[in-house]
């Protein structure tokens, strides 16, 4: 039974903040960050704003843009490494401003490749049988995870979110479209490569983002080469049928690289990471979503999703849209 994305939307707190507002009082340049990375500006949350607010308001826009019923929705997954409480999850905070009742709702953890572990759970949930229709969303807060004492992570995230609406269909109602598969990774031996250097169990707070940049950047671009040649093999397909890379924005370089592997010209890519920055979880659904509004993705068309991130985790989706 064909599992198809029939909603998108997101969410994007209030504040901008540029490249040159942060050399203020970073030691920073807009030339810096801009040539190392893409990035023009980011979002950062303010007053009232926080990872279930923008999930909230990024659910609400999916659940719109399907023409679902929240009764008709079953399941709640939420990427996040920002939630705002350990525990109820973001997953029911959404539950509940949506005025869902029944089914289940929960937040899974696998940093920036977070969105597609997220679609991948609900697509096998799903699948099972035991549940028919998902939020899938991805929210993040990273502003609260950066300090402007390391200039050299905080100068590359940003906060927002994402969300889509995934449905079983029939073949009749599908038409073609659906999840055709997803692939998770994880390597823990690079745990120590990204991570925060707090958490609940250890410092009892979530601590600052400490990144071997080098490291991550070098594995990143191997990693996604290697996804996109064993994805065209798994799923047989050839580089031409891809219609569209819409891949985890955290650096234009690596996006580039990724894209050159996939001989995608820049047209067939989304990139946000100038606008966003690196919002992790959120990155993926927040370009969906912005390419979807904009009418460059269409109905029909296959979507390569690739994320890597702290674990090192990484993923991909092969997606008709
Ligand atoms: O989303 C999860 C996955 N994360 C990623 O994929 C990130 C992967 N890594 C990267 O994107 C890149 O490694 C960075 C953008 C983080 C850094 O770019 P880089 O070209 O690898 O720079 P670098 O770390 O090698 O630093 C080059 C220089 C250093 O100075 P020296 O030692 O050469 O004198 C840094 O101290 O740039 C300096 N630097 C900065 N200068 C101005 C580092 N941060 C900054 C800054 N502004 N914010």
């Amino acid at each position: 039974m064909p599992i198809v994305i029939t909603g998108t939307g997101s969410a994007l707190p209030k504040k901008v903040v540029s490249n040159d507002d942060l050399a203020k009082f970073v030691e920073t340049s807009d030339e810096w960050i801009q040539t190392r990375t893409g990035i023009q500006q980011r979002y950062f949350k303010t007053e009232g704003e926080s990872t279930s607010t923008l999930a909230i308001e990024a659910a609400n826009r999916a659940i719109e843009s399907a023409g679902v019923s929240v009764d008709e929705l079953d399941l709640v997954v939420v990427a996040t490494a920002t939630p705002d409480h350990s525990f109820p999850s973001v997953a029911t905070q959404v539950q509940a401003a949506i005025g869902m009742q029944k089914g289940a709702a929960f937040d899974v953890a696998a940093a920036c490749s977070g969105f597609i572990y997220a679609l991948s759970v609900a697509e096998n949930m799903i699948k099972s049988g035991s549940f028919s229709k998902a939020l899938v969303i991805g929210a993040e807060t990273l502003s609260n995870l950066i300090t402007p004492e390391d200039r050299t992570t905080y100068v590359l995230f940003g906060d927002g979110a994402g969300a889509i609406v995934v449905e079983n269909k029939t073949e009749e109602e599908a038409q073609g479209s659906g999840v055709i598969g997803t692939d998770l990774f994880s390597d823990g031996r690079f745990k120590n490569e990204l991570y925060t250097d707090g958490g609940v169990s250890t410092t009892a707070s979530a601590g600052h983002v400490v990144m071997n940049g080098r490291e991550v950047f070098k594995h990143a671009t191997r990693a996604m080469s290697g996804l996109v040649n064993d994805t065209l093999v798994k799923y047989n397909i050839e580089k031409e049928d891809i219609d569209w890379l819409v891949p985890h924005q955290a650096n234009k370089r690596i996006i580039d690289a990724t894209a050159k592997h996939l001989n995608l010209s820049a047209d067939k890519v989304v990139l946000t990471v100038g606008e966003h920055a690196n919002t992790s979880a959120a990155s993926i659904p927040l370009a969906f979503d912005k390419a979807v509004r904009d009418g460059r993705i269409q109905k029909g068309q296959l979507i390569f999703f690739e994320a890597f991130g702290a674990g090192f985790t990484w993923a991909s989706a092969l997606v008709k849209f």
